[in-house]
């Protein structure tokens, strides 16, 4: 059984804030070498870069820790919907980070297809299997935001992606303007923590519906470890 806590925050520089202590206090107790696993989007950007400055900046174990994406947009690195730009800007360029450690998804690949089957392979070699084992989560911290219609990473309502349990990276085209890459559940699922990230109000009805128990994506999010979610006042639907 999943353990989950739930924090609700006064507003969204209060969610960035303590989401990234939440993530500085959890990369310390890692049992190694830390593997973090980042979300896209607008919502964890100013988590990002809080971790970029005083005083988690002279915390952090930036030197051994590895940095993975929960999904892609399937754009150069440099475009302007790219998550690894995104990160790069709001957090990497300013922090000791090697590049070995930076595991961006490899969007310059021939195909969507290509780029998935290259970053699965690239997992497995790092986790040093092709299955998951419950007991050795691949990561320690993953971090999801998602959307008003309950997607979460890239895995959207009523696509194939979001019932994937064998591939462990999988493509989804023609649901946004771009072709979109995501870590399916059950990798994202391989976490001794996933932190739920949610601000505006535009996300209260979907943090609703899961509350109902609704099927939607974001419901099966059930890490092996703890489950922590994070809301701004607007988006747990309080005044
Ligand atoms: C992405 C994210 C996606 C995001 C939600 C919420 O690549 O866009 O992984 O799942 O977390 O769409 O986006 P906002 O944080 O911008 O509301």
């Amino acid at each position: 059984m999943t353990k989950t806590t739930r924090e609700v925050f006064a507003d969204a520089e209060e969610l960035a804030i303590h989401g990234a202590a939440l993530l500085n206090a959890a990369v310390e107790t890692a049992r190694r070498p830390p593997r973090i696993c980042l979300a896209g989007g607008s919502t964890p950007k100013r988590l990002y870069e809080l971790l970029a400055g005083p005083p988690f900046v002279f915390e952090f174990p930036w030197d051994v820790a590895h940095w993975f994406f929960g999904d892609e947009r399937f754009v150069p690195h440099d475009h302007k919907d790219s998550n690894a730009r995104m990160v790069s800007e709001a957090l990497f360029n300013k922090v000791p980070v090697s590049s070995d450690n930076k595991h961006f998804v490899p969007t310059r690949a021939s195909s969507p297809e290509v780029a998935a089957a290259s970053y699965e392979r690239e997992l497995q070699k790092i986790y040093g299997a092709e299955a998951l084992d419950p007991k050795e989560p691949m990561f320690d911290i993953v971090l999801v935001g998602f959307g008003d219609d309950g997607h979460t990473a890239s895995l959207f309502p009523g696509t194939p992606a979001v019932n994937e349990t064998t591939r462990w990276m999988a493509t989804t085209v023609g649901v946004k303007p771009e072709p979109r890459l995501s870590l399916t559940f059950p990798v994202l699922n391989s976490a001794r923590h996933v932190i739920i990230l949610g601000a505006g109000a535009s996300k209260a009805d979907v943090v609703k519906r899961v509350a109902r128990g609704e099927d939607l994506p974001l419901t099966k999010i059930r890490p092996t470890g703890e489950l922590h979610w994070m809301l701004d006042k607007a988006a747990a639907g309080e005044k």
